[in-house]
C-alpha cells in the first residue's frame, strides 16, 4: 500500500481512502509492438488522421446525437489516435539518442540531453518532473521548482525519445496536487485550479518525502498560473497521441480532473465575449506587463485546451455535457479571436479610418477603439505581405503588441486559419531582425520603454526595455516556432533560427533569456542551465528532424469553424 504522498497539511479536502488508495499502476508501452507498425513520415496521413471534428460531436445540434454519442463513447473516441508519433523504444538512463535519419547529430544535442537528465526531480524513486533551472550561482526563489508550463517542453521531448514515463507521473502527481484545499489569505481557490509549481520536500529526520505545491499563494506578486490547467490538458492530449495509450486519459480521475478545469474556464459570467477573462501576469509572462484581460497567450492556449479536451473526454453523462459546451464555446471563440484579434495591413489600415461613438448593432467599430491609440511603431512594423494576432482586445483598447507564444499556438491548435498561418510566417519572415535577431525569440515586441514602462509595469526594474518579459528574447520559444514551421511546411524558418541559436546556447551555458534590441547580450538576471531552453532546443531539433513529432502537439483546422471572414464591408484576408 502507498502511504499519502501529499503534504497533510495542504490536504483538507482529500478522503482518507484517497489517500491510502494506491496510484493506478499502468501498464508499461509495448514499444516492440509499436515498432512493427509502419513509420508514417507523412504529415498529409497524420491530417487525415485527425480526430473528431465538431461536426461529428455537436451533441444536441444533431439530430442523431444519441446514437453518435454510443459510438463514441468510451476507449472508442481514440480510435484516431492509433499511431504513434514516437517510434522509438529508448527508455531513461540510456545515453544520448542518435540521429535517425543517419546524419550525425550536432554535437550540443548530447550536452542538452545530460543536462536535460541533470535536472530531473524524482519523488519516492519516481521521476515526476524537471527543475526549472539548476543554476546555483543566483538566489534560487523558486527556480528550484517543477514548473507546469516549464515541464511542457521536458516532456515532449522525452515523448519524442520514447520515454512516456516520466510524463505519465507528472500529470498523476499534478493531477494529486489540484485536489488539494488551495486558500490564499481566506480566500478559496476554485476546485480546477492546477498549480504554477511544486517542489519534492526531503525530511532527512523521518526520511519521507512530501510534495508542496504554490497556486500563487508564494509566488512573486501572487499570480494566478491560469495557463497550467491548460497546459495539463495539452499534455495530456500529447501523450495519448504519442504513446496510443489511451488508458491514462480514461481514469476517472484524470477525466474529472478535466472537468474541474473546465468548470472554471467555461462558467457563466458577466462577460460579452468569449474569450477568457484574466488577471495580469497569468501565464508565462508572470509579471504585471499590460497582459491582463483578453491576453492572445491565454486565448490560445485556452482555444487549444478545448480541443484537446474534445479528443480526451469521454462521452459518459458528465462528459457529454461538457463536450457541448465545449463546442458551442470553440464556435465563438474561434470566430472572436480570427475577426477581431487578427491584424493586417488592411485591418490596420481599416482601424486607422475607423469612426468612433458608433451606437447599435451596425456598428463597425464594435469596441470603439480610437484610431489616435495606434501606436506609430505598428505602421512600420507591419510587413505588406503577413500578419497576426495582436496581444489584446477589449473597449477601447487594443494592445497591438506582437506576442510569441500565442501566436505559435494560435498556429498550432488551428485558431488560425491556414491563410492566417501562413500570413504569421510571412511577418516572422519579414520582421525577422526584430522578432529573431542574434537569438531566438522575443516573447513580445516591441518593449515598452519610459513613461508607458512606468504605468505599465508598475516600474518593474526586472522588467526593463528589451530585457526579460519587456521584450527579451527566450530560447525556450524556438521549440513553438519550430512547430509552426513544420506545421506551415515552411522548416528553413525553424533551420535558421536553431542555427543562430546553436551558435551561443551551449557556450553561454543554456540561458534562461537574453537582452536587448537584437538579444545579443544574457539577460541580466537570467538564470544559467534553465531547463526549458534545453528542452526548447531539443524539441526544435527532434520535430525537423522527424516532422511526424508535430503530431502530438498540432491539431488540424476543422473546417466547421471555418470563420466567417467578412466582417466589415472591407475585410478580406
Ligand atoms: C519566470 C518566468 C516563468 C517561468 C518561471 C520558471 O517566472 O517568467 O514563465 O515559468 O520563471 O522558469
Amino acid at each position: 500500500m502507498s502511504t499519502p504522498d501529499v503534504d497533510v497539511n495542504h490536504n483538507k479536502n482529500i478522503k482518507t481512502e484517497d489517500l491510502l488508495c494506491p496510484l493506478v499502476e499502468y501498464e508499461e508501452c509495448d514499444f516492440s509492438k509499436l515498432l512493427e507498425k509502419p513509420r508514417l513520415l507523412n504529415i498529409e496521413r497524420q491530417r487525415s488522421l485527425d480526430e473528431r471534428s465538431l461536426s461529428e460531436l455537436s451533441i444536441g445540434m444533431s439530430p442523431h446525437h444519441s446514437t453518435r454519442g454510443v459510438d463514441l463513447n468510451s476507449s472508442r473516441i481514440f480510435e484516431k489516435l492509433d499511431y504513434i508519433c514516437s517510434p522509438v523504444g529508448r527508455r531513461s538512463g540510456f545515453s544520448t539518442p542518435r540521429s535517425q535519419t543517419g546524419f550525425d547529430p550536432h554535437p550540443m544535442v548530447a550536452e542538452a540531453w545530460e543536462a536535460l537528465r541533470r535536472s530531473l526531480v524524482y519523488f519516492r524513486g519516481q521521476p515526476v518532473g524537471t527543475i526549472a533551472a539548476l543554476d546555483n550561482t543566483e538566489e534560487n526563489l523558486n527556480y528550484d521548482q517543477v514548473f507546469v508550463r516549464d515541464f511542457v517542453p521536458s516532456a515532449l521531448a522525452f515523448l519524442m525519445n520514447g520515454e512516456p514515463e516520466i510524463v505519465r507521473n507528472f500529470i498523476l502527481k499534478t493531477l494529486r496536487l489540484q485536489s488539494w484545499e488551495k486558500k490564499i489569505d481566506r480566500f478559496q481557490l476554485g476546485e480546477g485550479v492546477m498549480p504554477a509549481s511544486f517542489k519534492v520536500l526531503h525530511d532527512p529526520v523521518r526520511n519521507s518525502e512530501t510534495l508542496i505545491a504554490d497556486f500563487g499563494e508564494s509566488a512573486i506578486g501572487r499570480v494566478a498560473p491560469v495557463d497550467s490547467g491548460f497546459w495539463w490538458i495539452i499534455l495530456l492530449r500529447a501523450y495519448t497521441k504519442s504513446t496510443g495509450d489511451t488508458s491514462l486519459a480514461e481514469l476517472p480521475e484524470c477525466q474529472k480532473g478535466m472537468r474541474l478545469i473546465l468548470s472554471l474556464c467555461l462558467s457563466e459570467g458577466f462577460d460579452t465575449f468569449p474569450t477568457l477573462l484574466c488577471a495580469d501576469g497569468c501565464c508565462m509572462i508572470d509579471r504585471r506587463m499590460g497582459v491582463y484581460g483578453y491576453p492572445i497567450e491565454i486565448q490560445a492556449l485556452f482555444f487549444m485546451a478545448l480541443r484537446c479536451a474534445l479528443l480526451l473526454l469521454k462521452q459518459d453523462d458528465e462528459g457529454k455535457e461538457f463536450i457541448e459546451r465545449i463546442v458551442k464555446r470553440l464556435h465563438a471563440l474561434s470566430y472572436h479571436m480570427r475577426s477581431y484579434f487578427w491584424l493586417d495591413l488592411k485591418q490596420l489600415n481599416d482601424i486607422y479610418r475607423y469612426k468612433t461613438e458608433e451606437y447599435s448593432h451596425t456598428a463597425v467599430n464594435k469596441f470603439n477603439v480610437m484610431p489616435d491609440s495606434l501606436p506609430e511603431w505598428v505602421f512600420d512594423f507591419m510587413p505588406l505581405r503577413g500578419g497576426y494576432f495582436i496581444g489584446n482586445v477589449s473597449p477601447a483598447r487594443m494592445d497591438f503588441r506582437w506576442f510569441c507564444l500565442g501566436n505559435c499556438i494560435a498556429i498550432l491548435s488551428s485558431l488560425a486559419t491556414p491563410e492566417q498561418s501562413t500570413a504569421i510566417m510571412d511577418l516572422i519572415e519579414s520582421r525577422w531582425e526584430e522578432l529573431v535577431g542574434e537569438m531566438p525569440l522575443k516573447v513580445c515586441y516591441p518593449a515598452m520603454e519610459t513613461h508607458e514602462w512606468r504605468i505599465i509595469t508598475g516600474c518593474d526594474p526586472k522588467n526593463t526595455r528589451w530585457s526579460y518579459h519587456n521584450g527579451g528574447s527566450w530560447p525556450v520559444l524556438l521549440w513553438l516556432l519550430t512547430a509552426a514551421c513544420v506545421k506551415t511546411g515552411r522548416p528553413q524558418i525553424a533551420r535558421r533560427a536553431i542555427e543562430i541559436a546553436e551558435a551561443r546556447l551551449l557556450k553561454d551555458h543554456w540561458p534562461e533569456y537574453y537582452d536587448g534590441k537584437l538579444g545579443r547580450y544574457i539577460g541580466k538576471q537570467s538564470r544559467k542551465a534553465q531547463t526549458w531552453s534545453i528542452a526548447g532546443y531539443l524539441v526544435a531539433k527532434m520535430m525537423l528532424e522527424d516532422p511526424s513529432h508535430l503530431g502530438m502537439i498540432a491539431i488540424e483546422e476543422d473546417k466547421q469553424m471555418k470563420p466567417l471572414l467578412r466582417r466589415s464591408n472591407s475585410w478580406t484576408l
